[in-house]
């Protein structure tokens, strides 16, 4: 059924696990992680975006979940909206039945310009009133994610900070979030610690000074009792790359957040993992290789469904990884 985000993330914490929240924009990807979860007994946060909102239609979107739930009445589910850039927005999720909101407060309603810590702190009030009044949960954000190589956001996606970032803003301050979580009394916090939306995270394999793990340990011991939330968490697993660039791809080399720096963070507070892109590559490899191989099929269904089989294998991956096991 349909639960409280809280409830769930709250048990994450007392039984030591994270939880995947999977991004989806179509019917193929709610079944994709819904059959994963089911496989393994996990529970499921589903989260649309408001570009995802945008590309299905906010009723299908809203009756894609409640069809999941329908399907699925033994699996806790969660219905979250990702990155709202205004109260407004958030109250427009509430009013069509999400259970859980995030009011990204890091950025300016343009979703682009990074904002002060007031004003942050004043937006993610007027979430936290509004959905607290019935029961729904707010994640909030403090910190712009972005290379700490570089100081780009990789917005290739459209979510995230335009122009240049300085290396203290793309790492949440312990003391300044424990003054935010005070302030907001929110549910959950995304964190930035180096990682960023989209394929394009890191040009090698990273280590502790582009990826700072160590900075989730540091916030954890300043506000132990608040939920933290990665972002930018895929893996960009090297074979999915593989894959697509064997069937006519071009994607450059890049890599993604490991693993085992997750599952490290995860014994930190870290309970919400954001991921989209693996899911997205996933999808792409599939059915580039299908249509490659069977270049006279023409049925949706049919290239559609290697896509979704792929889409589950990473979901359910991360399921186990994260320690989601039999908790659903
Ligand atoms: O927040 C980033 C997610 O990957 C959502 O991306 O706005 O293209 O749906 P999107
Ligand atoms: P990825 O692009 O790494 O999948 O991150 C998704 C995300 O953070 C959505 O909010
Ligand atoms: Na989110
Ligand atoms: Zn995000």
């Amino acid at each position: 059924p349909l639960i409280s985000m809280r409830e769930m993330l709250d048990h994450a914490a007392e039984n030591g696990y994270g939880i995947p929240a999977f991004n989806v924009n179509n019917l193929e990807q709610v079944q994709a992680v819904m059959s994963a979860a089911d496989e393994v007994g996990a529970p499921v946060i589903l989260q649309a975006s408001a570009g995802a909102r945008k590309y299905a239609g906010e009723p299908f979107i809203k009756h894609l979940i409640s069809a999941a739930a329908e399907m699925y009445p033994h699996i806790p589910l969660v219905m979250h909206q990702d990155h709202g850039t205004t109260p407004d927005i958030c109250q427009g999720a509430l009013n069509l039945g999400f259970g859980s909101v995030m009011m990204d407060g890091s950025l300016m309603g343009d979703g682009k310009t990074p904002s002060s810590f007031d004003y942050n702190v004043d937006v993610t009030q007027q979430v936290v009133a509004m959905a607290h009044k019935i029961g729904a949960t707010v994640e909030g954000e403090l910190g712009c994610l972005g290379n700490l190589e570089t100081g780009e956001a990789g917005e290739e996606d459209g979510v995230g900070a335009e122009g240049k970032l300085d290396h203290s803003q793309m790492l949440t301050d312990p003391e300044e979030a424990a003054v935010f979580v005070k302030a907001t009394q929110l549910d959950a916090l995304a964190i930035a610690i180096g990682t960023s939306h989209g394929a394009y995270k890191f040009s090698r394999k990273p280590t502790g000074d582009i990826l700072a793990i160590s900075r989730v340990k540091e916030i954890h011991a300043r506000i132990p009792n608040t939920h933290l939330v990665m972002h930018g968490s895929s893996s960009v697993p090297q074979e999915l790359l593989a894959i697509i660039n064997q069937y006519g791809g071009k994607m450059k080399e890049t890599y993604g957040v490991p693993v085992e720096e997750i599952q490290e963070a995860i014994k930190f507070g870290v309970r919400k993992i954001n991921i989209d892109t693996d899911i997205r590559l996933a999808m792409t490899g599939a059915v580039r290789k299908f249509l490659f191989e069977n270049p006279d099929k023409f049925d949706a269904r049919e290239w559609l469904k290697p896509a979704r089989e792929a889409a589950k294998l990473v979901c359910k991956a991360r399921y186990m990884e994260f320690g989601c096991e039999g908790q659903g």
